[in-house]
């Protein structure tokens, strides 16, 4: 498992090849096996092609052109009537419930096993989330219990995997016993 998480990358250069229903469904399918607090499964997708939709999203996604080549865009979205019922709810990137940050940290790890799987697939993908609810929401229909958590493009990379993008070294994020205890 090592190997894919080591070589995914997030790719921004598609090619024209189409990617199939089925491997989109496969990769969705690694989606659906994440854990997630109190096994709630907030997470729900929406498969985009039309290229009206897309340029909507992506204008909606501050206008990542490139964005454009992906046969299709993922759109990952959270349900919080896993944790709360009642509405009404008005999620947006300032809303303080704490049933939002849960259903996005469990979303987050659905996302994260797709771009493993599309990686193990041979497929290119890349979590985008430069945009606000408000602008994505109407585009797709969303209704107002759900969040979305991403915008995902994917393809085939027209690209060489880039260089990894540095990442913080272990020794900086691993304490023993306490907080701030460096030495084992
Ligand atoms: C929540 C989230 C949002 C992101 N949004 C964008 C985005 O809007 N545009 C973009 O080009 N990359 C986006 N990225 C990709 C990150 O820039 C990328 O993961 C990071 O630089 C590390 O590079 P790597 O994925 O190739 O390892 C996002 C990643 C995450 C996890």
């Amino acid at each position: 498992m090592l190997k894919e998480i080591e070589s995914r990358r997030s790719i921004r250069k598609y090619l024209t090849r189409d990617v199939m229903d089925k491997q989109i469904l496969n990769l969705i399918e690694s989606a659906r096996l994440a854990p997630s607090g109190d096994n709630t499964q907030p997470w729900n997708f929406i498969v985009v092609r039309s290229a009206a939709i897309k340029n909507a999203l992506i204008a909606a996604d501050h206008h990542q052109k490139w964005m454009k080549e992906a046969p299709v865009l993922l759109v990952c979205t959270a349900d919080i009537t896993c944790r709360r019922k009642d509405g009404p709810f008005h999620l947006d990137e300032n809303s303080s419930e704490p049933e939002l940050k849960q259903i996005i940290r469990d979303a987050a790890i659905a996302i994260e096993n797709l771009l493993l799987e599309a990686e193990h697939d041979g497929l290119a993908a890349c979590w985008t989330g430069w945009f606000d609810q408000k602008d994505v929401r109407p585009i797709l229909g969303v209704p107002e219990n759900q969040y979305v958590c991403g915008i995902i493009p994917i393809g085939y990379a027209a690209e060489a995997h880039p260089a990894p993008r540095p990442r913080r070294p272990l020794e900086t994020m691993v304490y023993y016993d306490s907080w701030g205890n460096s030495i084992k």
